[in-house]
């Protein structure tokens, strides 16, 4: 678990399956995404991070805002599936329900995130991608200091060809004296 001046970035629970189902069945949340999830694919993807997060001891935190709200999305540290020039890495992302955002909590979250992949795990880098229009996504990439080389923007290999959303850009982070 960890912990920020307004967040709690945790295991997660059962009960935040339900606000996660409400979360990516959300168009402004999924705007960058191939499409909202049903209920059941929502879940199913809830079970891997929880795998994940069960196998390592750490990964994509549930984030709470207490006394505000249980469950208001996931910030963390995942490993990419796919394979690419810049894997295997550790990748720090982010996805939180649309009334949470506007407060600075994903980069407030991130912080954290990144501190204990640099502190805790004593990693060398992160990366985090995402398609040319996310500003949002980017900006919070901006404010915790991860830059992009152009050289290494990349199509997303688990998006089809065609897909307008399959061209990708790459930050990086690289940890203090690495
Ligand atoms: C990407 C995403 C997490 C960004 O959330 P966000 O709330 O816009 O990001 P931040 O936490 O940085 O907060 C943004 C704003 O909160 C404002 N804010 C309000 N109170 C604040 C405070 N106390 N401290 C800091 N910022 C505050 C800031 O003005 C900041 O604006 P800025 O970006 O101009 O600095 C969110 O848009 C999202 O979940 N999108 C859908 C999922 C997605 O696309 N994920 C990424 C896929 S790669």
């Amino acid at each position: 678990m960890l912990r920020t001046e307004r967040l709690i970035l945790r295991p997660w629970r059962d009960a935040d399956l339900a606000p996660f189902a409400a979360l990516n069945a959300d168009p402004r949340v999924r705007e960058h995404f191939p499409s909202c999830l049903t209920r059941a694919e929502s879940d199913a993807s809830a079970h891997k991070i929880r795998a994940a997060f069960d196998a390592h001891g750490y990964g994509l935190w549930a984030v709470e805002v207490p006394g505000a709200a249980p469950f208001v999305g996931f910030i963390g540290l995942a490993e990419p599936s796919f394979t690419a020039p810049f894997t295997p890495c550790v990748e720090i992302g982010w996805r939180l329900a649309h009334a949470a955002w506007g407060n600075g909590y994903a980069t407030e979250g991130a912080r954290a995130a990144v501190a204990f992949a640099f502190g805790h795990l004593g990693l060398a880098e992160l990366v985090s991608m995402t398609t040319p229009g996310n500003t949002r996504s980017r900006h919070v990439m901006e404010k915790l200091g991860m830059r992009r080389d152009p050289a290494e923007d990349f199509d997303h290999p688990n998006l089809p060809p065609r897909s307008p959303l399959r061209r990708h850009v790459l930050y990086r982070l690289r940890a203090p004296g690495r």
